[in-house]
């Protein structure tokens, strides 16, 4: 197989984007797309040429000739889908997170085996983020006492109206922490290789008539001890810049994706190093790692056993949201 011939499933937002980015990654071919909304879908495959349209996820599976899935839809529907998709022997490329849940999370986790199973976590491809992860991960840096990671980005109430499943918790699993802040805390979990051990969250909704959080301050600490506070926002009234700051005994690693994805050493003089694929943009390198891996068995960077932690962290600071006391994290089944 030289090129994989990839389905897109949901024909919303990040999708768009994918499928602009897929243009730059020479071995993807896009298939096939499907949405259950028929008009999404024709629109989306006019737009990206793509030669088939399905309404029907299961028929897709079934009578596709697609290589692989890529899945693009609420929360809710992840479990679900991505089982779908191992019984049926195609490799899956899934948003982020990779459930809705932790207990859905680790139930997946069990069942998927040894299958091909990629969340799209693409700030893991991100040049400063991998500079920042591989820093901490050579030891260069010395123990990580602490990180400090900030968020602060705007969304309008057009996000909650053009795709509704994000106001409840029971389609989303929450709000700005889990699909916001999530990103940038799977890449504070995956530098320091390490899992959460108890996490204290405190979790708001000061704008929006929504259920799900859209402003979220926790702390989490990790097997080694290392504290990890993180801000995650969408009422910030001018979306700034994200930053990761990691404060190590031997020296300092600050992240900021502002004007350009960077990161600054202080106090240790590291190489910084490039991600793993070629690309213009995070979401490029992160398509072509899934590719790579499927296509070549190219170790990828994000398989979904490597995404438990940070689930595991953010299901700690909602729970502990509610008790008002810090909690214990159990990554077990
Ligand atoms: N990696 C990133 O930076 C990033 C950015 C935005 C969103 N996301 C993630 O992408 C996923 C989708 O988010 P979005 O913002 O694109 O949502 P969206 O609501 O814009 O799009 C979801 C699409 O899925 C379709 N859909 C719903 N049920 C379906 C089904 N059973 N079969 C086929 N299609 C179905 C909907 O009709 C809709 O078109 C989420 O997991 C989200 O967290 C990731």
């Amino acid at each position: 197989m030289t090129k994989l011939n990839l389905a897109i499933v949901g024909c919303g937002d990040i999708a768009g984007f994918t499928a602009l980015v897929s243009k730059l990654v020479p071995q993807v071919n896009l298939s096939a797309c499907c949405d259950v909304n028929k008009e999404r879908a024709e629109t989306f495959a006019k737009k990206n040429r793509i030669p088939k349209v399905y309404t029907d996820y299961n028929e897709l599976l079934e009578t596709s000739q697609a290589d692989a899935v890529y899945l693009a839809v609420p929360h809710y529907l992840h479990y679900e889908m991505v089982l779908a998709a191992v019984k049926a022997s195609k490799p899956i490329f899934v948003e982020k997170p990779l459930t809705r849940t932790l207990d859905e999370a680790k139930k997946l986790i069990q069942a998927i085996g040894d299958a091909k199973v990629g969340v799209n976590y693409q700030y893991r491809y991100d040049s400063g983020c991998y500079a920042l992860a591989r820093a901490i991960q050579s030891g260069a840096l010395g123990n990580i006492h602490s990180m400090r990671i900030n968020i602060p980005w705007h969304r309008e109430q057009s996000y909650f109206e053009g795709a509704a499943w994000h106001k409840t918790i029971a389609h989303a699993g929450g709000g700005t922490l889990i699909t916001q802040g999530s990103h940038f805390l799977d890449v504070a979990l995956w530098a320091l290789d390490e899992d959460p051990v108890s996490a204290m969250g405190y979790v708001k909704t000061p704008r929006f008539e929504v259920e799900v959080d859209t402003l979220a301050h926790g702390i989490v600490e990790t097997r080694r001890g290392t504290l990890i506070s993180v801000v995650s926002s969408m009422v910030t009234a001018n979306e700034q810049t994200v930053t990761i700051e990691a404060y190590g005994e031997h020296g300092t690693a600050i992240y900021a994706d502002r004007p350009f994805p960077h990161v600054k050493f202080i106090g240790a003089n590291i190489k910084k190093e490039r991600p793993p694929e070629w690309g213009v943009h995070a979401l490029q390198r992160s398509l072509a790692g899934f590719t790579n891996w499927v296509l070549n068995d190219k170790p990828f960077l994000i398989p979904a056993v490597s995404t438990l932690p940070v689930l595991a962290a953010v299901d700690g600071m909602y729970r502990s949201s509610v008790t008002g006391s810090r909690l214990q994290v159990n990554l077990q089944p």
